[in-house]
């Protein structure tokens, strides 16, 4: 096993220690998702963020930890989705709902609240909320007229509409956002009073919740605009939305599917129930950029006006395209994760998603990049320096040399100098990044270290070493750096690929108890006896389906 004695890393000295600020609470969530279709990458994506950023905290040694998912099952998407499958609408939306549950299990999204709006905890948190809202004098009933997109559940105002062409060739309205058809509805509804809010909401995005900044500064353009905070309409006439939740005191009205589905996130906390610590507000909602409306306007005037903390920070991420198109059910090209998953395996794609994935700007899913991504850096880099220093021709001893000052590091030149320096930084400069939620910046730190190693290995040829029996402590010596690097970037993988990451330092022979981001900087300074398991990490893909 690894050993008893531990010592800190000394070269050189840290400029910041961002991985020690001790976080006692941590609370993320996901979007919850609509139950109209199947899981696709994209849906995937919002999910694997905040499971990785989950991941991290505890890694950093947060006390207590929330992460909460779950799906969004009601509205007439909903309605219309399970008719056109002949379904029931519950067994339609239990049907969809399992299949996140298969895929959060198959891609190591590991939660621990799930919620469903169709649950009764939910129910009640709704009840609550709106009961709140309504005693404070922020909800009216009034009657409301304007463009209606029923697939955005929402009304447009003018300048968010273009004319556009419909199937019969006439010239009709339709979101520009979108491209879907808008009609003229006119209902009486339950109206929230956003148009108040315009000081509280600037307060709060003083603070610069949103990340990254390009999409803080939308919602200050849109908050600071002139048109953008009309009061808003919450509920939805029965007759023509049944499936929600029915406006507490009034069943001619459902509950608007937004002001439902946002409330999800007080449902996780344990709402309407005394707040528990660290229960709220989250610590981060992950969202795409087609909901930052809805999570950056609607839901802080929501939680501002039920005398609630806005939540502390928002990652807006931006979306994945397909072989450069947008995704789309009518275009045929959307990605179902678990297809996916059968070529490049689970970890594979979770490992490509959150290595591609840019918030600030879209990125591009195609075979052939996954392909390349995997194969250069889970095979070639990690997958390549394991099974190369594990291999008996170069540790006979089939051993983890422990640190020993006297070997290190003039030894091995100025590669085993630079990658020494190179893992005394790699954990801040990594926790920068993934604070961020940058997990791609973070990935290059890892891989840039590992490329190292490699190196170290092609010019100091310990197989030769190993072969004359010579020089000893020069084999051991990089076989000590080669390893070290695997353990501080196994560890700093643990939150992007969790199992991957783990089958390395199970081969290294690393406790569980000692993969913590603070580990990183300490090493064993004696011998300790690596995994007998033959590890194979990525299997090369030789082509796409
Ligand atoms: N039900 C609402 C969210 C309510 S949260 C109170 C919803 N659901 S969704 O299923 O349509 O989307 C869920 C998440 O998937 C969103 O964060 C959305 O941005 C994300 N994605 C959907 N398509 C996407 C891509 N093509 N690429 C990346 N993420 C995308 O919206």
């Amino acid at each position: 096993m690894f050993c008893v004695k531990h010592i800190i890393r000394t070269i050189p000295t840290r400029k910041f220690l961002l991985y020690q600020k001790r976080y006692k609470y941590y609370f993320v969530t996901t979007p919850i998702f609509y139950v109209n279709a199947s899981p696709h990458i994209g849906h995937l994506y919002s999910a694997l963020i905040a499971d990785a950023m989950h991941r991290y905290h505890r890694l950093l040694g947060c006390e207590q930890t929330l992460f909460a998912t779950g799906t969004d099952e009601h509205g007439t998407k909903i309605q219309e989705a399970a008719s056109r499958a002949g379904c029931h609408i519950p067994d339609y939306c239990d049907q969809i709902s399992r299949q996140y549950h298969e895929l959060f299990h198959a891609f190591e999204v590991e939660y621990t609240d799930f919620v469903r709006t169709t649950q009764q905890r939910h129910k009640t948190a709704v009840h609550h909320f709106w009961e709140t809202l309504r005693s404070r004098g922020h909800i009216y009933k009034g009657t409301y007229s304007g463009w209606y997109c029923v697939p955005e559940e929402s009304f447009l105002t003018e300048d968010q509409l273009k004319e556009a062409r419909g199937d019969d060739g006439k010239p009709r309205k339709v979101s520009a956002e979108t491209g879907h058809p808008v009609e003229w509805m006119e209902e009486t509804n339950y109206m929230f009073r956003l148009s108040a809010l315009q000081g509280e909401l600037l307060s709060w995005l003083k603070t610069e919740p949103v990340r990254p900044a390009r999409f803080q500064q939308q919602l200050l353009a849109w908050v600071g605009g002139p048109s953008a905070l009309r009061d808003v309409s919450v509920s939805r006439p029965s007759s023509r939305v049944h499936w929600g939740v029915p406006v507490p005191g009034d069943h001619g009205q459902t509950v608007y599917v937004w002001l439902d589905a946002l409330v999800n996130y007080l449902t996780a906390a344990g709402y309407p129930g005394e707040p528990l610590p660290g229960h709220w507000p989250p610590s981060l909602h992950v969202i795409g950029k087609d909901i930052l409306k809805f999570h950056g306007i609607y839901w802080p005037a929501f939680l501002i006006s039920a005398g609630l903390e806005p939540p502390q920070a928002i990652l807006c991420h931006s979306h994945w395209t397909v072989d450069g198109e947008k995704m789309s059910k009518s275009r045929g090209n959307v990605i179902n994760p678990l297809g996916c998953a059968e070529v490049f395996t689970a970890s594979g794609l979770r490992y490509f998603l959150l290595r591609e994935g840019t918030p600030h700007s879209d990125a591009n899913y195609s075979e052939t990049k996954v392909m390349r991504v995997l194969n250069s850096e889970l095979a070639d880099t990690l997958g390549n320096l394991l099974s190369r220093s594990c291999a008996r021709a170069v540790n006979p001893a089939q051993v983890f040399p422990g640190y020993d000052t006297s070997l290190l590091p003039s030894l091995c030149g100025s590669e085993g100098q630079q990658l020494l320096e190179s893992l005394a930084h790699l954990p801040d400069a990594v926790a920068k990044h993934y604070e961020e939620c940058a997990f791609y910046r973070g990935v290059d730190v890892i891989m840039g270290t590992l490329r190292l190693a490699n190196r170290l290995f092609e010019v100091q040829r310990p197989w030769e070493l190993a072969k004359c029996g010579g020089d000893n402590e020069r084999l051991r010596c990089t076989l000590h750096l080669a390893m070290e690097a695997l353990r501080v970037c196994g560890i700093a993988l643990q939150p992007v690929a969790p199992s991957l990451a783990g089958r390395v330092l199970d081969k290294l022979g690393v406790p569980a108890e000692r993969r913590c981001w603070a580990d990183m900087q300490t090493c064993a300074d004696q011998d300790a006896a690596i995994g007998k398991q033959q590890v194979i990490l990525y299997q090369r893909v030789l082509s796409g389906r």
